[in-house]
């Protein structure tokens, strides 16, 4: 298990480390539930915020701490910034019916 929804309720996105060592960040936007490698196309460097967010302030878009790229939640392209028309690398997920978030069988 990733997390579980509850998670979400305090904070909108968090990251995880995968058991095969990847950093991982998952947010919930308009309650749909988005995970993507912590690796920003522009310079490949974890896109982690200063408070350890990975969304800006209106909680709508994935920001890069690093130079701002702003990414759409739901196909990890990025519609703001250096890398613009680049996508995040995504990660299949799946929600149980207790809430609890995996990652989703390949
Ligand atoms: S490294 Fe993310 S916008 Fe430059």
């Amino acid at each position: 298990m990733l997390a579980h929804l509850h998670d979400f309720d305090a904070a909108p996105s968090r990251g995880v480390t995968l058991p095969d060592g990847r950093n991982v960040f998952i947010v919930r936007v308009h309650g749909q539930i988005s995970a993507f490698v912590n690796l920003c196309p522009h310079q490949q460097v974890p896109l982690n915020l200063p408070e350890g967010s990975f969304l800006e302030a209106g909680g709508e878009l994935i920001q890069c701490g690093m130079h701002g790229a702003l990414f759409l939640p739901e196909s990890g392209e990025c519609v703001f910034g250096p890398c613009q028309g680049c996508f995040l690398e995504p990660v299949a997920v799946s929600i149980d019916a207790e809430g609890n978030i995996h990652l989703a069988r390949e």
